[in-house]
């Protein structure tokens, strides 16, 4: 039993058969799938999916890197689609300082705003982070965002530090499987079961099995083999926990 807590089965890359890719990962013991939005249509698609499909939850939010387009207007469309049924997390929203697409202030602000609209709707955050360690700290402790995950989690064991000292969650995906990413798997070792959450942010990152391959939820099981491996304890324990994990935090 697992649950992917970070897909975009709601991406153009699952247009033509995302009701396959649904029946695979039931197949291999998903029981349920979060679509995650990385803007306005691609959160309207979250939902519309979530309606459909009953394995699927949506959020809703604006990702870092396409918050250049974000006007003022737009956050009280975001806080109404936030409220749709079946949509679980603000997110996925953040800073990205790799890509030098969008200025920090802006990305600042809108991470900001956006996790207001989560704190006034009782929703957690799911938070992209990349090489702006210090800075998400720092807005998740001035906006004191007390519920949500670090997804795709790939810093060291500080960072993890922080991120678990403000009471948030900590995601793994593909990556953890990778042959170079030892220090991860290191890291991985020191965080507590109860935190972890387990994800694929498909169809990005597919693990080292499937690599080169569009990745998909029914693939999060060699996440969940590699993790429970780093871990020392059985798939179905680590199953179990992470899903009860998801279930609480998510209110799924
Ligand atoms: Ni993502």
């Amino acid at each position: 039993m697992f649950i992917d807590t970070h897909s975009h089965l709601n991406f153009p890359d699952f247009n033509e058969d995302y009701p396959d890719v649904i029946e695979r990962a039931k197949s291999v013991g998903i029981t349920a799938i979060l679509n995650v939005g990385a803007d306005l249509s691609t959160s309207k698609r979250a939902i519309d999916i979530a309606q459909k499909e009953d394995l699927c939850y949506a959020t809703v939010g604006v990702h870092p890197t396409n918050t250049n387009d974000l006007k003022n207007k737009d956050y009280p469309v975001l806080e109404d689609l936030a409220k749709k049924k079946k949509v679980v997390a603000i997110g996925e929203i953040g800073l990205d300082y790799f890509y030098h697409k969008v200025p920090r202030e802006i990305q600042k602000e809108s991470f900001k705003q956006q996790i207001l609209i989560a704190e006034r709707l009782g929703l957690p955050v799911i938070i992209h982070n990349r090489d702006a360690n210090e800075d998400s700290l720092a807005i998740l402790k001035e906006t004191k965002a007390k519920r949500g995950v670090m997804h795709c989690f790939s810093g060291d064991s500080n960072f993890a530090r922080g991120v678990l000292s403000l009471g948030l969650h900590i995601s793994f995906t593909g990556n953890l499987t990778y042959k170079k990413n030892k220090p991860l798997r290191g890291v991985a070792r020191g965080i507590p079961l109860e935190r972890m959450l387990l994800e694929t942010d498909c169809p990005y990152l597919p693990p080292q099995a499937k690599r080169g391959m569009r990745n998909e939820p029914s693939f999060l099981i060699y996440t969940a083999e590699e993790l429970a491996r780093i871990k020392g304890v059985l798939i179905e324990n680590l199953g179990e926990i992470t899903t009860k994990n998801a279930k609480d935090l998510f209110g799924l």
